[in-house]
C-alpha cells in the first residue's frame, strides 16, 4: 500500500539518523521526471578517533566521493543530520535501508508516492563500525559459514590458502548484490516472497562457496527469500554439498549433471557461474538464455577453444602482430571470446557489462560478464553487423554462437 512521500522518508530519516541501528543504506535510481546529482549513495555509521560520524559514499558516473560527518547529539542539529536532510530532498527513486533487526525498502511510484516494504531479519545483526578504508565485507570472516566450508579454521580466522577464493566470492557477491537490487527496482526481476523464493543457480559449483554465500547474503543480510540450486558434473560434489546444507540448514539443493542438460525445475531466475572451464561458460549463458533468466554474472575460467581456432587460420590483415606470440595469441583469444559472449548476450535481448570483479592477486581470470535481460532477442541492426563481421574477419565460431542457434532450431 503506497502512502504519501514525506511520510515514508521522514520514517526512513529515522532509521538513518539513529547511529546505533543503522547498519547501511542505499538511496539509488530516480524519482519520474528527476535527477539526483548522485547515480547512488551509500551510507553508514564508521568509529573515527573523533567520535562517530556518518560515512556517505557518493557515487557519480567515473568515481565514489566518500565524506565522513560528525553525529552530534540526540536531536540537535549536526552534521550528519543535515547530510541526511539533503539526500532525502535528492529525487532517487529508491531507498534501502538496513538497521540491526528490519530491512526497509522505500519505492517512489510514478504517482510520486512511497511503497515501502518492511521486513524482520531471521536474526538481529551488529552493525560494523570499523573505520576500514577497505571495502566493507558482505560477509565476514569469521561467519560460521566459511568454517563449515573450510574456508576457515575453528577460530573463524581465514586458511592462508583459501584467501584467493574467499576474496573472489566476496567480491562475485558485491556484484551479485548490486545487480540483483538493481533488476527489481527496475522491474527486470521480481520481488521474491516466501511462498515463492528467489530461484538461484551455480552452474560448475564444485564445492559451493559461491552457492552457499550468495544465499546466506541474499537470505541473512538482504532478508530476500532464496532457494539455491548448485550444479556440477561430480557426484562428489554433490555428496560432499548436500550434507554442508543439511548441516546449514540452508534451502539448497544440488544436482549431478552437465551444466548443458542438468535438470533444474523450475527454470532458475538468477544464473551465476564462477570459474566453469572453458567452453562450460558458453553452456552457462546458453543455458541462461533457454531458461530466459532475468540475471545472469558469469566469471570465465580458461580460455581455450577461441584460441585453438585462432592457432588453426590463417591471421587476416593487418592483425598478425596481435597473434605472432604465443602469450598475447593467447591474451587476444580472451579477449575476443568475452567480447563475442557479450555480444551474442546482447543479441540474445540481455543488457551487458564486461568488469573486472575481482583483483588481479586473487585471481587472474578476475573478468565477470553481468547480463540482466532487458528486452527481446535482436534479430537484426548494427550489432548483429557488428559481430557477423568481427567472427567472419577472423575465421571464428565461438562455441555460445553454436549451442544458441542449436536452442533456437529445436526450439
Ligand atoms: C574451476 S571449478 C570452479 C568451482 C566453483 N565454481 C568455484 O569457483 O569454486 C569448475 C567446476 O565446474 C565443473 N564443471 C566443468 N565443466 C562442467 C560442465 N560442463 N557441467 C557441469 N559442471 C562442470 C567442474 O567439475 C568443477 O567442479
Amino acid at each position: 500500500m503506497s502512502e504519501p512521500l514525506l511520510r515514508g522518508l521522514a520514517r526512513m530519516r529515522s532509521h538513518l539518523l539513529d547511529p546505533d541501528t543503522l547498519v547501511r543504506a542505499v538511496a539509488s535510481g530516480r524519482q519520474k521526471g528527476g535527477a539526483p546529482q548522485w547515480r547512488r549513495v551509500e551510507l553508514r555509521y564508521v568509529d573515527l578517533k573523533a567520535g562517530r560520524h556518518l560515512q556517505v559514499t557518493s557515487y557519480d558516473e567515473q568515481q565514489a566521493h566518500t565524506a565522513n560527518h560528525a553525529v552530534g547529539e540526540p536531536r540537535q542539529p549536526s552534521p550528519a543530520r543535515d547530510a541526511v536532510d539533503a539526500l532525502l530532498d535528492e529525487p532517487f527513486g529508491n531507498w534501502h535501508v538496513e538497521t540491526t533487526t528490519q530491512s526497509h525498502q522505500l519505492r517512489v511510484t510514478k504517482k510520486g508516492e512511497a511503497l515501502v516494504h518492511t521486513s524482520d531479519r531471521k536474526e538481529a545483526v551488529e552493525a560494523s563500525r570499523g573505520h576500514d578504508r577497505g571495502k566493507e565485507r558482505l560477509l565476514p570472516e569469521d561467519d560460521p559459514l566459511f568454517r563449515e566450508l573450510g574456508l576457515t579454521d575453528a577460530q573463524g580466522r581465514l586458511k592462508p590458502s583459501r584467501q584467493a577464493k574467499y576474496r573472489q566470492v566476496e567480491e562475485f557477491l558485491r556484484l551479485l548484490d548490486t545487480t540483483v537490487v538493481e533488476a527489481v527496482e527496475k522491474g527486470h526481476l521480481r520481488r521474491p516472497t516466501e511462498a515463492e523464493p528467489l530461484r538461484v543457480v551455480d552452474l560448475g559449483c564444485g564445492n559451493a562457496y559461491l552457492t552457499f554465500a550468495a544465499h546466506r547474503y541474499l537470505s541473512h543480510v538482504r532478508s530476500l527469500p532464496v532457494a539455491v540450486t548448485g550444479v556440477d558434473v561430480k557426484e562428489q560434489s554433490r555428496e560432499h554439498n548436500s550434507a554442508v546444507a543439511g548441516r546449514l540448514g540452508a534451502d539448497a539443493s544440488f544436482v549431478v549433471g552437465t551444466i548443458a542438460d542438468a535438470e533444474v525445475d523450475p527454470a532458475p531466475e538468477v544464473v551465476l557461474a564462477l570459474h566453469a572451464c572453458d567452453t562450460a561458460t558458453d553452456e552457462a549463458l546458453a543455458r541462461a538464455v533457454a531458461w530466459g533468466a532475468p540475471v545472469v554474472l558469469a566469471a570465465p575460467c580458461c580460455h581455450h577453444d577461441v584460441a585453438a581456432q585462432l592457432r588453426r587460420a590463417p591471421t587476416p590483415s593487418p592483425y598478425a602482430a596481435l597473434t605472432r606470440h604465443g602469450i598475447l595469441r593467447e591474451r587476444f583469444a580472451d579477449t575476443l571470446t568475452d567480447a563475442l559472449r557479450a555480444s551474442l548476450m546482447r543479441l540474445a535481448g540481455y543488457k551487458v557489462d564486461v568488469v573486472q570483479f575481482v583483483e588481479s592477486q586473487h585471481t587472474p581470470r578476475n573478468t565477470l560478464l553481468r547480463a540482466t535481460r532487458t528486452g527481446s532477442p535482436v534479430r537484426g541492426g548494427t550489432l548483429r553487423t557488428e559481430y557477423d563481421e568481427l567472427v567472419a574477419t577472423w575465421g571464428l565460431t565461438p562455441r555460445l554462437a553454436v549451442l544458441l542457434e542449436q536452442q533456437d532450431a529445436g526450439a
